[in-house]
């Protein structure tokens, strides 16, 4: 079979290079003998935001942006929300295939008794403020478990790996449930190791004083739906960041702070605690129209509208918008909703978000069932963390077995000053770049 290739001249040097071109894409490196002179560095590309250059390979996620389909290790993601548990697909994407019965009988085992953090963990909730943010509460405490479990650090040893990966699966919706707790001044509920992953988030979370914490059990299955929505979604920033973070060998707790750390910025997972916040703006349906052309004269943005990936349907809002009708069947309708569909309803219709292909995101329903189960805005983010840290996970399993793989070190373009006279202090003039 022959490969595909691509032909460029230099017309710097009118030199002609034939370049391999593999799945659609060709090696950048492969520019760089593209040189104007033997001490040239050779030629580089520029991509700020990475709008066009796949850091990695990889078997994960699949996802077709301009036709709205979103796959995990080649399931498309409908089937599995109906079909699996949270945990089944946590499987999926760390080990590529499904579990059968005894597989995910033992996984679910390993998660649930991995849930319990060490008493230590309580001592670093306790220094926050009352008000501090739930996220910086999860950040900082998912950083801190890399001081009680050192031996982390050992990131070659693939059952060292596997070990701490259980650990953070387990620990995640027990952090989170703790920095909700500390936020509202209740005392901490310990894992209860009879109920399944969603319901013991719940227990956590609600349990007050009754003997047995009991799960309403279609809340309980809505969480774990989007448990699985937010699983994984390839390359974005708080998975390159992960991906960037362990490059350097720092150990997994480290970089699931790090990568957590990048998905509470409101471009990001952020973005659900925005939505709620813009509907509170809005306050109702009749100021729909009037925000919409705030938006369009460029006054902030729609939150929970717009993908870098996605130019259709984000296929989670979707299922969000369906899973929405279960939760509202049982916590009552959240006004909010009849905002957010009528934003749709008119964004949709409207040029400047047809022609720039702006569709409602993972994040436009999200907050409004959040809402109505009873978490307060600020905890959307930590909701979206606890399933993400999966596919932050096992991208970083991917990452570190890949040999193509080395320290991520992006290079840059220098366009700054180049070896200036150095002046004494007493000679500099003022500039005022203090003012
Ligand atoms: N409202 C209004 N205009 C928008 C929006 C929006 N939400 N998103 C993009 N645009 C405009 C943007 O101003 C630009 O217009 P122009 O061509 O006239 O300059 C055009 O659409 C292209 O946008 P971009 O900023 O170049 O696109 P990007 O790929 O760099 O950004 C994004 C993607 C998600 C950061 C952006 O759409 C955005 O800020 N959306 C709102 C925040 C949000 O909902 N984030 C959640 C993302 S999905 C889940 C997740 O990652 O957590």
């Amino acid at each position: 079979m022959t490969q595909d290739t691509l032909k460029i001249t230099d017309s710097r040097t009118n030199l002609t290079y034939t370049l391999p071109v593999d799945k659609g894409t060709v090696r950048a490196l492969d520019l760089r003998q593209m040189k104007t002179s033997p001490n040239d560095f050779g030629l580089m590309t520029y991509d700020p935001a990475f709008m066009n250059t796949a850091s990695c390979q990889s078997t994960i996620t699949f996802i077709d942006g301009d036709r709205g389909i979103l796959e995990y290790r080649g399931y498309p993601i409908e089937v599995l929300a109906e079909h699996c548990t949270f945990l089944e697909v946590a499987y999926l994407l760390l080990f590529g295939e499904l579990p059968n019965e005894t597989e995910l009988k033992d996984w679910v085992y390993e998660i649930t008794h991995h849930t319990m953090l060490h008493e230590n963990t309580k001592k670093f909730m306790e220094g926050f403020r009352h008000d501090a943010h739930p996220m910086a509460m999860l950040v900082s405490t998912v950083a801190a478990l890399a001081t009680i479990y050192p031996e982390a650090r050992n990131i070659h040893d693939p059952a060292n790996r596997l070990l701490q990966i259980k650990r953070l699966i387990g620990k995640m919706p027990s952090i989170a449930a703790m920095s909700y707790r500390h936020s509202l001044g209740f005392p901490y509920v310990y894992p209860d190791n009879d109920l399944n992953y969603a319901e013991n988030f719940m227990n956590m979370l609600w349990k007050m004083v009754e003997p047995k914490y009991v799960a309403n059990p279609v809340l309980a299955r809505a969480l774990d739906t989007l448990f699985i929505l937010h699983a994984d979604h390839e390359q974005n920033c708080s998975t390159s960041t992960m991906r960037a973070v362990g490059s350097s060998h720092a150990d997994p707790y480290l970089a699931t702070a790090a990568a957590a750390a990048a998905l509470s910025g409101p471009l990001h997972g952020g973005a659900n605690e925005e939505v709620l916040k813009m509907l509170d703006e809005i306050g109702s349906k009749q100021n729909v129209s009037g925000y919409i052309k705030k938006v369009k004269e460029g006054h902030g943005k729609l939150m929970g509208f717009g993908h870098r990936v996605y130019k259709n349907y984000d296929p989670r809002a979707k299922i969000i918008k369906w899973t929405a009708e279960q939760v509202f069947a049982i916590t009552g309708c959240n006004p909010k909703l009849d905002i957010a569909l009528e934003l749709e309803r008119i964004a949709l219709e409207d040029d400047y978000f047809v022609t720039r292909k702006l569709y409602p995101n993972v994040d436009f329903y999200s907050g409004i069932i959040y809402q109505a189960m009873g978490f307060k805005p600020e905890m959307f983010t930590v909701l979206f963390a606890i399933p993400r840290t999966v596919g932050w996970l096992a991208q970083w399993q991917e990452m570190l077995t890949d040999p193509e793989q080395k320290i991520a070190r992006p290079r840059q373009i220098y366009t700054g000053h180049r070896s200036r006279r150095f002046l004494p202090i007493e000679k500099r003039a003022l500039v005022g770049i203090a003012d």
